[in-house]
C-alpha cells in the first residue's frame, strides 16, 4: 500500500476490447444480474449440443455451484472441431523444446487428428464416459492431445506434474482411482532427463487398477516394459481412426482433476465441471490477454499446475489462439532463452511467475538486451505476489516500459482469473492484481466474519458463486465444505490475506493458512512434515516459509530427533533426500535445524506463530510466549538458529 507509482492505460491499448467504461458497465452487469451476464456470455463464447434450462443454481452456505443445468456439450468440439470451417490450417500450438534447435507449428487440423487418434486409442482400451485417466507428462504437445482425447470421450483427466516423484503420483492415482496412466519414457528439461517412465513403473508397482499405460517416446532412452500393460503412443495412435464421435457431455459433468495441496492432510483431489469452467477459461483469456486473432500467445506453466490447464490449453483453444508450448526452462542454454524464443516465434503476450521474473532480473539485463522483444505487446505474471522491485524490472526491462502487466489473482479452486487488471481498462499499481474480473463479488473479512467497507486489510473471500469455481473434493465432499464454506459460512473462503487501498484495488498479501508457495508451487507444511517424521530417527517436525529472494518462499524444518539420536550433516542430507523422494524436488528443504523442543501450548498445540518469525528472523516481534509449556525452548530455538 506504500506504492505510489500510477501506470496509467497506454494509447496503444486504447482499442481494447475493454476499456474503463466498458468494464464498469459489464461488472455491474456481472453481479446485478449473473444469469443474464452468463447467458450473454455462454452464447458468445461457446457452442452447444443443447441450451440450458437455468444459468445458475447456487447455494454457498454448502458449497454448491450448478451451472447452465440441462445443457450439453463437448469441450474439445469447443477448443478444436468448431474452428475447423476458419482455421484448419492456422497454427494451434508452437512447440518450442528444450533444444532451441527444435520447434514446430501444429495446426487445428493436425490437433484434431492427434486428439481423436487418441481418443480412439483410450475407448478401445475401454475408457468410458467418467472414468479416470492420470496424465504425467512433459511439456510436449502430446500431453495437450491427451487433455484433449480425454474431453472428447468424457473421461475425466488428472494430471500429474512432471516433476512429482513414484510416491506423489501413486497416491494421486490411487486417490482417484485412475485405471491408465498417459506417460514418456523420459522428460527433457534444461538438458537433464527426467526418468518419467520410469518413476511411472515404480508407482504402477502399486496401483494393480491401472490396466493402460501409453508412452509416448520422447527420447528413444531405454524403458522397462509390462506386457499387456504398456503400449506406445507411435504404434497405438497409428492403428487408430483420425476421426472420433465427440461425447455430448452434460453441463455439470466432471472435466478433471487436479491436485492441490491445502493446510492439512494429503492433497486433495480438486474437481472442475465442464461448462462453467470452459467459458471462465475462454471469457477471461480473451479480455485479460486482450486477445487479437493470430497473436502469438505464450504461458511459461507447466500443465501439471492449473495454470498449464487454463491458458495454456483450454483457455487459448476455446478463442481458436495461438499457444506456445515450451519444454525446457527459463535459464537453458542461458538466461536469455525467454526473450529470444520470443523473437523467434513473434510473441506478442507472455504469462509467467514473479519467481522465474526475480530469477532472470537477478542475472542482469544483458540477456535481456540482447533480444529486440519488438512483437510484444503485453505481460502477465501469476502464481504468487509479485515484489514491486520485480514488476518494476518486468515493465522497465523486459517491457520496454511499454507493455503492460496483468497481475493475475486466482487459485487452483477458482478454475480461472479472479483479481486481475485489464489492459486497456485499469491503471496499473505495480504489485498489486487490482480489481474483480467479471462475475467475481469479492469481499474483506474480519476475524469474526464481518464485512470490512472502504479500505482495510482481511481475510479475502468470494460472496457468490462463479461458473469455474471447484465443484467437490474428488472422494470427499466434506472436505470441499470444511475448508472453503465453514470458515466464514455462505461465503467462499480463499486462504488468502488482503488489503484494499482507498482506490479499491487489491493487494494480496499471501496465504494465511499452512500453504506455502515456493517458486509458485503450492505445498502444504503437512506434507513436509509427513515426509520427515517417515524418518526413523526423527521424532517430530514442523515446518513454516520464510522470505527467499528468488523462490519468494523457502522451506524452514525445526526436526526433533528421538531420544539418544545425534545431529548430523549426513542425517540433513537424509531428510532431504526423504522429501525429495515423498513428493518431488520443489520439496526439497532450505533450512534444516535441529530442534532439541517445539514450542507447544500446554495443551500440546506447537506454536507456528513462533517458529515463522524465528525463521523469518524477526526476533523482535515472538509475541506473546506466557502460553508456552516451557517458554525456554524458545530461547534455546534462538540461540541455535540456522540458515
Ligand atoms: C497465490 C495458481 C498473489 C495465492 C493460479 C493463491 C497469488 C495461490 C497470485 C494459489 C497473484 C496466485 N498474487 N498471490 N497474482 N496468484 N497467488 O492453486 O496465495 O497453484 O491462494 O493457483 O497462489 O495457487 P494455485
Amino acid at each position: 500500500m506504500s506504492e505510489s507509482r500510477v501506470y496509467p492505460v497506454p494509447a496503444s491499448f486504447s482499442d481494447a476490447h475493454i476499456n474503463a467504461a466498458r468494464y464498469r458497465e459489464m461488472y455491474r452487469q456481472s453481479i446485478d444480474d449473473p444469469a443474464g451476464f452468463w447467458g450473454e456470455q455462454a452464447e458468445q463464447f461457446l457452442s452447444w449440443d443443447k441450451p440450458w434450462d437455468s444459468v445458475v443454481n447456487a447455494d454457498l452456505t454448502i458449497g454448491k455451484a450448478e451451472w447452465f443445468a440441462g445443457a450439453k456439450l463437448n469441450v474439445s468440439v469447443n477448443c478444436i472441431d468448431r474452428h475447423l470451417p476458419a482455421r484448419a490450417g492456422q497454427t494451434a500450438f508452437i512447440w518450442e523444446g528444450d533444444n532451441p534447435a527444435d520447434s514446430k507449428h501444429i495446426t487445428y487440423a493436425e490437433l484434431h487428428e492427434a486428439v481423436c487418434r487418441l481418443a480412439n486409442v483410450l475407448r478401445e482400451r475401454g475408457v468410458k464416459k467418467g472414468d479416470r485417466v492420470c496424465i504425467y507428462m512433459p511439456m510436449i504437445p502430446e500431453a495437450a492431445y491427451a487433455m484433449l482425447a480425454c474431453a472428447r470421450i468424457g473421461a475425466i483427466h488428472s494430471v500429474v506434474f512432471g516433476g512429482f516423484s513414484p510416491e506423489a503420483l501413486k497416491d494421486r492415482i490411487l486417490d482417484s482411482d485412475c485405471q491408465t496412466l498417459i506417460t514418456a519414457d523420459e522428460g527433457l528439461r534444461g538438458g537433464k532427463k527426467v526418468a518419467l517412465k520410469a518413476n511411472a513403473d515404480a508407482a504402477l508397482a502399486a496401483c494393480p487398477n491401472v490396466h493402460s499405460c501409453i508412452v509416448v517416446q520422447r527420447t528413444g532412452g531405454d524403458v522397462a516394459w509390462s506386457e499387456g500393460r504398456d503400449l506406445w503412443y507411435h504404434e497405438a495412435t497409428a492403428a487408430a481412426a483420425g476421426d472420433c464421435e465427440p461425447e455430448s457431455m452434460d453441463a455439470e459433468d466432471p472435466l478433471f482433476i487436479l491436485y492441490t495441496s491445502g493446510s492439512t492432510g494429503k492433497p486433495k483431489g480438486v474437481l472442475h465441471s465442464t461448462a462453467g469452467y470452459l467459458l471462465q477459461a475462454a471469457m477471461t483469456f480473451k479480455y485479460t490477454f486482450d486477445y487479437r486473432e493470430g497473436e502469438v500467445y505464450w504461458c511459461t506453466a507447466d500443465v501439471g499446475w492449473v495454470t498449464g490447464h487454463t491458458y495454456i490449453v483450454y483457455g487459448p483453444l476455446a478463442n481458436g489462439a495461438i499457444s506456445l508450448m515450451f519444454e525446457g526452462v527459463p535459464t537453458y542454454p542461458d538466461a536469455g532463452r525467454c526473450w529470444e524464443v520470443i523473437d523467434k516465434h513473434q510473441v506478442a503476450t507472455f504469462y509467467t511467475a514473479p519467481t522465474a521474473i526475480r530469477a532472470l532480473h537477478a542475472v542482469g539485463d544483458e540477456p535481456v538486451k540482447r533480444s529486440s522483444r519488438a512483437s510484444l505487446r503485453l505481460l502477465g505474471s501469476v502464481g504468487e505476489p509479485i515484489n514491486p522491485e520485480a514488476w518494476e524490472w518486468y515493465y522497465r526491462v523486459v517491457g520496454d516500459s511499454r507493455c503492460p502487466i496483468v497481475d493475475t489473482w486466482w487459485q487452483t479452486e477458482t478454475g480461472a482469473q479472479m483479481i486481475t487488471p485489464l489492459p486497456g481498462a485499469t491503471d496499473l499499481k505495480p504489485g498489486s492484481a487490482s480489481f474483480p474480473m467479471f462475475g467475481v463479488d469479492l469481499a474483506l473479512l474480519n476475524e469474526d466474519g464481518s464485512e470490512i467497507e472502504g479500505a482495510g486489510a482481511g481475510y479475502l473471500v468470494v460472496k457468490s458463486s462463479w461458473p469455474a469455481q471447484i465443484r467437490t473434493v474428488y472422494g470427499d465432499h466434506q472436505r470441499l465444505i470444511d475448508t472453503y464454506f465453514s470458515t466464514y459460512p455462505g461465503y467462499y473462503f480463499t486462504g488468502d490475506g488482503a488489503t484494499r487501498d482507498e482506490d479499491g484495488y487489491y493487494w494480496i498479501t499471501g496465504r494465511v493458512d499452512d500453504v506455502l508457495n515456493v517458486s509458485g508451487h503450492r505445498m502444504g507444511t503437512a506434507e513436509v512434515e509427513s515426509a520427515l517424521v517417515l524418518h526413523d530417527k526423527v521424532a517430530e517436525a514442523a515446518v513454516v516459509g520464510f522470505p527467499h529472494d528468488i523462490k519468494g518462499q523457502g522451506i524452514y524444518c525445526y526436526v526433533t530427533l528421538m531420544d539418544g539420536e545425534e545431529p548430523s550433516d549426513a542425517l540433513k542430507q537424509e531428510l532431504v533426500k526423504l522429501c525429495v523422494q515423498e513428493i518431488g524436488p520443489i520439496a526439497k528443504p532450505d533450512v534444516i535445524q535441529w530442534a532439541p523442543g517445539l514450542p507447544k501450548t500446554r495443551s500440546g498445540k506447537i506454536m507456528r506463530r513462533i517458529l515463522r518469525k524465528i525463521a523469518e528472523n524477526e526476533l523482535g516481534s515472538l509475541g506473546d510466549t506466557s502460553t508456552l509449556a516451557d517458554p525456554s525452548v524458545v530461547d534455546s530455538l534462538i540461540e541455535n538458529r540456522a540458515g
